[in-house]
């Protein structure tokens, strides 16, 4: 269908991470795994739950304000039907981070009820884990109310562990980690559509391509709405026909498929295209 090949990433920090974040776990009592409701289970990476051995996992499906209430409740079938413990989030909105504050006292509430028990009372300490730019830093600092940990719009961007103090409860930040092979190619595509995966390593016009395609399948409107383009063909004509309809053309009338990538990929990552969702 187009040239984006087999997708990996995994530079030789993650693996470092990696190790770091299965030494830190040990200090947490359950971890909130951090989700991209355009692609929730793209996200799942098995590596890293697998470090998690027997703690409560609360998996925080975050920008959930990025898809519609349709996609939102078919997720949630999806996860109740794995009897996976989760929560939508919209990072920037008060009351979804309180549910998520709520739901880390529910993962434990035995351990609270028997502390409650014995007259003490614990800090809550959750590990903030997920592939790159989910909303990890974002969610860290709506919990705690202040900027307390960086956020940024470049995959990885999160790089050393620390702890952030929240009311009753305390957040480890960790640096956003792939899996180091990526078996499910369908997935990767979609973590790289949404920015998950370092851009550096795509050509932006093979991404853009690869996108148009899968955006006619998921969302066939959307780019006839925005662009004003006919739909019905490859991938490739569509492409043409948005850099014509945009103007986006060289000298001599050929098209500037490379700007025509970047507006495609920005205006799909800004939700210019209307909500989408991948599964
Ligand atoms: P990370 O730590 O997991 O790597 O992610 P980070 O918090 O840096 O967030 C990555 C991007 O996702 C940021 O956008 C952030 O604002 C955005 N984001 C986080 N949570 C939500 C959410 O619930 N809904 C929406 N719509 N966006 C969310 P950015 O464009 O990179 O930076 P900025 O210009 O917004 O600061």
């Amino acid at each position: 269908m187009d040239n984006l090949g087999k997708i990996n990433w995994f530079p030789g920090h993650m693996s470092k991470a990696m190790r770091k974040t299965a030494e830190d776990v040990k200090l947490c009592d359950g971890v909130i795994f951090v989700l991209d409701a355009r692609a929730p289970f793209a996200c799942i990476n098995d590596k890293l739950t697998g470090l998690f051995a027997n703690k409560p996992i609360i998996y925080c499906i975050n920008k959930r304000d990025m898809i519609s209430p349709d996609a939102e409740k078919r997720i949630a079938e999806k996860f109740a039907e794995k009897k996976l413990f989760y929560v939508f989030s919209d990072a920037f909105s008060k009351k979804d981070v309180e549910r998520i504050r709520a739901a880390c006292e529910t993962a434990l509430e035995d351990r609270i009820e028997r502390d409650k028990l014995k007259g003490v009372k614990r800090t809550l300490r959750f590990m903030v884990a997920g592939i790159p730019n989910t909303g990890k830093s974002t969610l860290i600092n709506s919990l705690c109310g202040r900027k307390s940990a960086e956020t940024g719009d470049k995959a990885g961007v999160t790089r050393s562990n620390k702890w952030i103090k929240s009311g009753g409860i305390e957040l480890l930040d960790t640096p956003g980690t792939m899996p180091p092979n990526m078996e499910n190619q369908k997935y990767a595509r979609h973590l790289a559509y949404i920015g998950a995966i370092n851009d550096d390593i795509f050509d932006a016009e093979d991404l853009a391509l690869s996108l148009i395609g899968e955006l006619k399948t998921v969302a066939p409107l959307c780019l006839k709405e925005k662009y004003g383009v006919e739909t019905s063909g490859t991938p490739l004509e569509i492409f043409e026909g948005i850099c014509i309809k945009r103007g986006f053309l060289l000298k001599g009338g050929e098209k500037d498929f490379s700007r025509g990538a970047r507006a495609v990929i920005d205006d799909f990552r800004k939700q210019r295209l209307g909500k989408i969702c991948f599964e």
